[in-house]
């Protein structure tokens, strides 16, 4: 109705306006308006007692910045997530005592996933959060490391006794699991800002034309590919432009030193296989809604190679790009679904994708709207210091 409505007005409106916006059909309207609005509304993660909690969300911003908590003091999050490169590290593969096989995702709008990792092996943000702590490869600490870092450091004691009861009483392995919820608390308050593309689509919304007109002929032409032609919102839809499931479209997954990256596949395994899924004790959702995903997912073949569908918000920022950073630029992404090889998809794969075959001029605004979901300002609260804790 809307989306009627809004139509007539940039009907009426069009007569001698000198800035231009595409005559987008009713149903492009409502497909363009499904990709907001923006910011969305916080929802508490009810698997994590302390999501959304002030105090949780300050203890977990000084951990995340915290080289502590790694084995010889050298890495924080913040090495390979930083903040001002979105929250990741412009590597195509992530260094942390070792190089990783994959890419440093942009933590940025990590709060709407549903999957945690390229191959999802995380169901939760806080479980998510654990993993690089005690990975090997990573910061390579243990729950012992970490719960004698929280009782010994008085600032750390202080936080923790009030969020989550006396650190000397605690398991081990009890306050890592209480460590990685609070930097899933803070993890949960980083949101890219709003884009050009954000503000063309509430105009459009509105029936607002002069405002509309604002977003740039190429980009308007490129959102139209991405919804049209280019079937791009098979995959990536909604506010956050991912369906937060598994697929595959044909990046090589051959690791270096040999053997594949077997990608969801894998990651179904190590998800069944975890002591911290939602399905375990350590979840704080008594209602057991938030494990349903968790009980329901099932092993098969066609996961072998399938990668999580990123969101596409400040895509332009977070170069270079896929689960193992292959590709350089957008262009060149561009130009991988118009050049699609089918023979890379493995033989039960999809059956959305086929080659896109785009001319010079549509894939250039393809990645000009691309461009237009990168934030004009960041939406994530500014640092600033934390004040000492008063237990
Ligand atoms: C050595 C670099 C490195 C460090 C240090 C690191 N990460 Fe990551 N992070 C990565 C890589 C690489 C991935 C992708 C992992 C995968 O898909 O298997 C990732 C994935 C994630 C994800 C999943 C994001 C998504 O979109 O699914 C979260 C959440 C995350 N990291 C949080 C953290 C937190 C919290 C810390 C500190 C406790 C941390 N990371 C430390 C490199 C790092
Ligand atoms: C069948 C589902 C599907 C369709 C359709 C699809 N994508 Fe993707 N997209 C993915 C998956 C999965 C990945 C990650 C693949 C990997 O890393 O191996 C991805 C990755 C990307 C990336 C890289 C993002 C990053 O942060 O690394 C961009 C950009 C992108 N797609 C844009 C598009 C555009 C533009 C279209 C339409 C022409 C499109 N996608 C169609 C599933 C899809």
């Amino acid at each position: 109705m809307i989306a009627r409505a809004a139509i007539a007005v940039l009907a009426l409106a069009s007569a001698g306006a000198a800035a231009q916006v595409l005559d987008f059909s009713a149903d492009e309207v409502r497909a363009v308006l499904r990709h907001g609005p923006w910011p969305p509304a916080f929802v508490p993660d009810p698997s994590n007692r302390v999501s959304g909690q002030s105090e949780a969300i300050e203890l977990g911003e000084r951990l995340f910045f915290e080289p502590r908590l790694s084995r010889e003091g050298r890495f924080s999050c913040a090495s390979c997530h930083v903040p001002g490169l979105a929250f990741q590290d412009g590597r195509a593969q992530g260094l942390g005592r070792t190089e990783l096989d994959r890419n440093t995702p942009s933590l940025l709008n990590v709060r709407l996933n549903r999957w945690f990792g390229w191959d999802g092996a995380g169901d939760s943000l806080w479980a998510q959060s654990v993993r690089p702590i005690t990975d090997r490869r990573e910061m390579d600490s243990s729950a012992s490391q970490v719960a004698a870092l929280l009782r010994e450091d008085p600032e750390y004691a202080c936080r923790y006794r009030r969020l989550f009861g006396e650190p000397r009483d605690a398991p081990d392995q009890a306050m890592l699991v209480a460590a990685a919820k609070s930097l899933a608390a803070f993890q949960e308050t980083l949101l890219s800002g709003r884009s050009a593309f954000d503000e063309f689509r509430d105009a459009l919304g509105r029936g607002d034309r002069l405002a509309a007109a604002r977003y740039p002929i190429p980009a308007q032409r490129g959102l139209r590919l991405f919804l049209g032609r280019g079937a791009c919102t098979a995959c990536h839809l909604g506010a956050a432009f991912t369906n937060g499931e598994f697929h595959d479209i044909g990046i090589p997954f051959f690791l270096r030193e040999g053997g594949v990256d077997p990608g969801r596949h894998g990651g179904i395994r190590q998800l069944q296989a975890s002591p911290l899924n939602l399905l375990a004790r350590q979840s704080d959702d008594r209602t057991g809604a938030a494990a349903i995903k968790t009980r329901h997912v099932a092993l098969e073949h066609r996961n072998f190679g399938e990668f999580k569908v990123p969101g596409l918000r400040n895509v332009a920022l977070t170069a270079p790009y896929m689960h193992n950073g292959r590709i350089a630029t957008l262009a060149q992404v561009v130009r991988h679904y118009s050049e699609l090889d089918l023979d890379r998809l493995h033989a039960d794969g999809e059956a959305i994708l086929k080659p896109l075959r785009l001319s010079r001029e549509e894939s250039a605004d393809l990645v000009a709207f691309l461009e237009s979901l990168s934030e004009r300002a960041s939406a994530s609260p500014r640092r600033r210091p934390i004040a000492p804790c008063r237990g």
